[in-house]
């Protein structure tokens, strides 16, 4: 059985497709955690009984916070990736050490392009003709790190932020959990 921990900050949308398409499979989510208390994707993990564990950023400031989570995340060992999905802090030099090609973050551009934050709304207004998806190996710097996949869709005439963030989101749903899969039970 391979074990994952999942941290996110927000709706927690991608972390559910990844519960939902490992259900049936020799995988589990030993633990979700987030830095926000007021994230949706607490009460998923509640409704999923997937056990969570929240440290709060903002109460606690970044520096406690680092070092709680690397607490935190050496008590939760073994474990065989962690997941990053839709978590919006950097994770400091000192964790991407001891986890070094341990982590991996999803972002919804093709990166370089449009790192941080509304990457979709950002590529959007710039009028990019193609888009996409990045999962990538973390590393301490925002939304950069030796990239494993990506894949590109094309902005069509009739499409509006709305329509492109749902296709976004669909491919995000779709290629994350089945990279997560290649890298565990088929590296190379
Ligand atoms: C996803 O689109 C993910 O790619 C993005 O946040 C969203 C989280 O959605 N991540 C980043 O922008 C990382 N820089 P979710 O909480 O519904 O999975």
């Amino acid at each position: 059985m391979k074990e994952i921990i999942v941290m996110g900050s927000g709706y927690g949308s991608n972390f559910q497709a990844i519960y939902e398409y490992f259900k049936d499979k020799p995988l589990t989510i030993k633990a979700l955690i987030s830095d926000n208390p007021r994230a949706y994707i607490i009460e998923r993990a509640r409704l999923l009984n997937v056990r969570s564990v929240v440290l709060d950023y903002k109460s606690m400031g970044k520096e406690k916070y680092n070092e709680e989570l690397l607490k935190v995340l050496s008590s939760l060992e073994p474990f065989n990736l962690i997941v990053l999905a839709g978590y919006m802090r950097i994770i400091p030099e000192f964790i991407v050490k001891k986890y070094w090609k341990k982590i991996i973050n999803i972002h919804p551009s093709l990166l370089p392009a449009f790192k941080g934050l509304r990457a979709i709304e950002r590529a959007y207004n710039y009028g990019v003709k193609i888009t996409g998806i990045t999962i990538h190996w973390v590393n301490e710097f925002v939304d950069e790190g030796e990239i494993i996949e990506q894949v590109c869709i094309r902005i069509e005439e009739n499409d509006n932020l709305e329509t492109l963030e749902s296709k976004i989101h669909e491919l995000e749903h779709y290629y994350y959990p089945r990279i997560i899969e290649r890298i565990l039970f088929h590296p190379k």
